[in-house]
């Protein structure tokens, strides 16, 4: 990517795509549900949503702003954006930290992309066919407790992402992405139809729809607001590069916006998909990182069809999970390739094998290396709760404190098109109040909460 330094998306729906293609993985389908299953539902829910609207919203739009501005990786635009401003360059400790925490979430995402491709690899020999829930959830063990396969599915999953990054194809990815996505969320329609045919479906939508607050606590607060940085790929540079290709016309927040529905979307249906499946076969809320994969496949063993759907869907998750491990490594080869003499494909090579070695600790934490390392966990949890709960969010609050203090407010303004909007809202008032039109106030809050692409549908001769 350094070496595109100032090229640009072709368009905003490109730019979409990719920032959908790092945002929409493992996260929303496998983990999301399976937090919510162990954080007690629908209160944790809550918290997420909010944590999503009210933080990664924001810190969404600066890191995208951010990287438009300073036009290199994480680190350089932090030092480079803090030295314009006068500041000091430790706040380059931002952009290295999210580097770290990439390179981190990497090693263990790889595990899980592995799992997924040996159930792809089930659905093609038809192994979910007429087996019951105890059936499946000896797959699932048999799988945990052979570090043999567990290190085949994560090793020819960094080989696919070492292999597409090393290319430098990663912007290739985005027509596959435009097909992909809405066939996955497809998919995620038919396993909800599917929910809906088990007769727990209430049961499901009251889970995850009605708050039961006792079940809040500081613990699923924090397991809330890291899973919002984690599900929108925040506090790790990787929005921060992918905005700087961005270009000046593009409106931060509709954009942002397009992106969080999506993403929201994708995971709330997975959701819908897999607790009606849990209700109906008594199946354990709390089973945590196996539950889509203990659920999933009895919902394709047991349906007309389930054997194609299977194999298409975790197709589909392999792609998305893919899609966002490329964008993991990302940030660390343009980091290496930048800061030292490695050429791109060395840089990859050496990155992603850093990160596959470590994914072997993290794997072997489900079986020979069970017992807990430190504070009670094993690799594997480790690494999740240092990235999701400490990292990313301290990263996160990082980036906003440098808008904030570093960054001129009238600038920053000026970037999101606010003075814009505002000139164009008074014009709009003073016409309006000047000829007495009323009906111009649906307009005028259209627009400011909108922005300029609103006003071109409102026409003002429309007001008179
Ligand atoms: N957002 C991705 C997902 O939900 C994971 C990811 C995290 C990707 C951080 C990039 C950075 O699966």
């Amino acid at each position: 990517m350094a070496k595109l330094a100032h090229a640009q998306w072709s368009s905003r729906m490109t730019f979409v795509l990719a920032a959908a293609g790092s945002a929409v993985g493992l996260g929303n389908i496998w983990k999301f549900p399976y937090m919510v299953g162990e954080s007690g539902g629908a209160a944790f829910v809550f918290v997420y949503l909010l944590c999503i609207g009210l933080i990664g919203l924001p810190i969404l739009v600066s890191d995208w702003l951010f990287g438009r501005r300073g036009q290199k990786n994480p680190a350089s635009t932090m030092s480079e954006l803090a030295r314009q401003a006068n500041k000091s360059s430790m706040w380059a400790v931002v952009g290295i930290s999210g580097i770290i925490g990439a390179f981190l979430i990497l090693s263990f995402y790889s595990v899980i992309g592995g799992w997924s491709l040996y159930y792809t690899l089930n659905s093609v020999t038809g192994t979910f066919s007429g087996q019951d829930a105890d059936g499946i959830g000896a797959l699932f063990n048999g799988m945990l407790s052979n570090p043999g396969l567990l290190l085949l599915g994560h090793s020819a999953f960094m080989l696919l992402v070492i292999g597409i990054v090393a290319q430098g194809v990663t912007k290739g990815l985005e027509g596959a992405v435009r097909i992909l996505m809405p066939v996955l969320a497809l998919l995620l329609v038919v396993l909800i139809g599917y929910g809906m045919s088990t007769g727990h479906f209430g049961q499901a939508l009251e889970y995850m729809f009605n708050p039961d607050w006792s079940k809040l606590s500081a613990e699923t607060v924090l397991a809330a607001l890291g899973h919002a940085f984690f599900t929108l790929s925040l506090g790790m540079g990787i929005m921060m590069a992918y905005g700087s290709y961005l270009g000046k016309e593009i409106n931060l927040l509709q954009t942002a916006r397009t992106v969080i529905i999506m993403d929201t979307v994708i995971a709330l249906g997975a959701g819908l998909a897999i607790f009606p499946i849990v209700f109906a076969n008594n199946l354990d809320l709390a089973s945590g990182p196996g539950l889509i994969f203990v659920t999933l496949p009895l919902a394709f063993g047991n349906m007309d069809g389930g054997s194609l759907l299977g194999l298409m869907f975790f197709l589909l998750l392999t792609f998305a999970a893919l899609t966002s491990a490329i964008s993991l490594l990302e940030p660390v080869v343009e980091f290496i390739e930048e800061r030292t003499p490695l050429s791109r494909v060395m840089a990859t090579v050496v990155a992603g094998v850093g990160a596959w070695a470590l994914g072997i600790a993290a794997l072997l934490s489900f079986n020979v290396w069970s017992e807990p390392l430190m504070f009670g966990m094993g690799v594997f949890d480790l690494l999740d709760t240092l990235t999701s709960k400490i990292m990313l969010p301290l990263t996160g609050l990082g980036a906003i404190l440098f808008a904030a203090w570093c960054l001129e407010r009238k600038s920053v303004e000026a970037e999101l098109a606010v003075s814009h909007w505002r000139k164009r809202m008074e014009h709009h008032r003073a016409l309006c109040s000047a000829r007495g039109c009323h009906r111009c106030l649906r307009h005028r809050l259209t627009l400011s909460r909108y922005g300029p692409a609103s006003w071109r549908g409102c026409s003002i001769t429309r007001c008179f």
